[in-house]
């Protein structure tokens, strides 16, 4: 079984799917054994301690350096055993050491359809905006893993989503969440568990 951490800021709907999926058997091979958040008052804690899973906070600004934090982020993974790595909503950027200490084994959720809408400063409601703005028609979410480039580690799925007319950047939040990343996230955590994923230079290979 893997050991699963979880890194959270908000509200930690995420979170909440990859309970879920663990407990109606869509995650098999691993487990949820930790979730670690960037602030002290996310409701994702409360989720966690819900369902008996600890929990850990690691806050940037307890820390006189970025590099200092991204030991301290780097050291409390090692010590909770973390064989995989997720961020569900987590809105602190990672460091060069927990990055390659974790290498492909670090999955992130974007509530977008990479290489549109994301990079810096594109997170959260910020990226719906965007892509309203924009006019596009399509989006989407994407489950990818983490390297050095924000949002730009290997692609492992994506799902589409309609926008509509009248959409305001809650109401596509939403739907994203409830018709994107609340599945392609769990099935991304699945595949990692059971080994089924093949990482090739920039890309991944879905293995059957
Ligand atoms: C989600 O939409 C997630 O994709 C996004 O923040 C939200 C967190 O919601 N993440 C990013 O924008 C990261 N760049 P949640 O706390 O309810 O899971």
């Amino acid at each position: 079984m893997k050991n699963i951490v979880v890194l959270v800021s908000g509200g930690g709907t995420n979170l909440q799917a990859l309970i879920d999926a663990q407990h109606s058997g869509k995650i098999t091979g691993g487990a949820i054994t930790c979730v670690i958040s960037s602030n002290p008052n996310a409701y994702a804690l409360e989720r966690a301690a819900k369902n008996g899973i600890a929990t850990e906070v690691i806050r940037r600004k307890d820390f006189a350096s970025f590099d200092e934090y991204d030991t301290a982020l780097t050291e409390l993974l090692k010590k909770k055993q973390a064989d995989l790595v997720v961020l569900a909503g987590f809105m602190t950027i990672l460091g060069k050491r927990v990055i390659q200490a974790f290498e492909n084994r670090i999955i992130n959720i974007h509530p977008a359809l990479i290489p549109s809408f994301c990079g810096e400063g594109y997170y959260g409601l910020r990226v719906h905006e965007e892509a309203l703005k924009k006019g596009v028609k399509v989006t989407g979410a994407t489950a990818h893993f983490v390297n050095e480039i924000c949002d730009g580690g290997p692609i492992i799925i994506q799902r589409a989503v309609e926008i509509k007319s009248g959409d305001t950047p809650e109401i596509l939040q939403r739907r994203v969440m409830e018709q994107a990343e609340w599945h392609i996230l769990p099935q991304a955590v699945n595949l990692f568990c059971n080994d089924k994923i093949k990482v090739i230079g920039n890309t991944t290979e879905i293995l059957e």
